[in-house]
């Protein structure tokens, strides 16, 4: 089984789009998937058509309910964890939690034995809790970078966040992949950013291209492969998705937690 957290300090970059469609993408392959969404935006639910549902990650934090009992099936083989806007609220309590950082691994203790391939999380452009909380649970992080130059320093900044916490905290997690995303061919720009990202250390992707239709997908509910399987955006996140199911795994499959080393490349 295999955590991966969608981490970035920039709002727009595409962590949520990432998220729902290399989560769709590996379902579609047939791997069982979960989807935990930790921003207070709570946009997962809303990308994956999802209304209505009574509990999210907020009463999980705050122990009014499990998190097993929270999820909801969301596609063949994709469920989801989802967030509500009380997760502002119950986030603060976090503060005052005793081994704050790693209130996620005793709360989702019990996933670990859902047999779930690959849980990925959502998070949010913030240095909170939440967020702290999401990079030690996990042990993969990707990092999506929209191609802009403030979003090549926010990637920057994280991977030397990163490096804080392991350095803190004692362990922290591996920075799989770099993830250049809105890539617009037409744009001078856009070769800058990857060809700067290269020169980071971790392992780049093959850029996701600028694509309306993942811009427009959310607004219906549906994953690219639901609204537009023929699409560039398809296409790239099912390239995407090869790439991540191809990395290997940095665990024994007997889920324990790897050694607690920060390990930036
Ligand atoms: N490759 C893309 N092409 C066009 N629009 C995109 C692409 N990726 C994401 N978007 C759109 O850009 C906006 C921000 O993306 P989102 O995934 O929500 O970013 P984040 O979660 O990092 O804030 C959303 O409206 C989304 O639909
Ligand atoms: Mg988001």
């Amino acid at each position: 089984m295999r955590k991966i957290a969608i981490v970035g300090f920039k709002g727009g970059i595409g962590k949520t789009t990432t998220c729902v469609n290399l989560g769709a993408a590996l379902a579609l392959r047939g791997h069982k998937v979960l989807l935990i969404d930790t921003d207070t935006q709570a946009n997962l639910a809303v990308s994956l058509g999802i209304k209505d549902y009574k509990t999210s990650l907020a009463d999980v934090l705050i122990r009014k309910v499990s998190a097993q009992d929270t999820i909801i099936p969301a596609r063949k083989n994709l469920d989801l964890l989802p967030s509500s806007l009380k997760l502002f609220k119950a986030q603060q309590r976090m503060v005052l939690e005793m081994a704050r950082e790693e209130i996620f691994d005793e709360l989702f203790a019990g996933l670990n034995h859902n047999g779930y391939d690959y849980q990925i999380l959502d998070c949010a452009p913030s240095l909170s809790l939440l967020t702290i909380n999401s990079i030690v649970y996990v042990d993969e992080v990707i990092i999506p970078v929209s191609m802009e130059m403030l979003a090549l320093s926010g990637a920057q900044q994280f991977m030397d966040y990163l490096k804080e916490i392991g350095r803190v905290l004692g362990r922290s997690a591996e920075i799989r992949l770099i993830v250049p995303t809105m890539y617009d061919p037409r744009r001078r720009v856009s070769k800058q950013v990857v060809k700067l990202l290269k020169s980071l250390g971790p392992r780049v992707a093959k850029p996701i291209r600028v694509d309306t239709q993942l811009s427009e997908a959310p607004g219906y509910g549906k994953t690219i492969y639901e609204h537009a399987p023929r699409s560039r955006g398809a296409v790239d996140y099912a390239r995407l998705t090869e790439t991540v199911a191809s990395l290997p795994p940095l665990v024994p499959s007997n889920n324990s937690k790897p050694q607690p080393t920060v390990r930036v490349r």
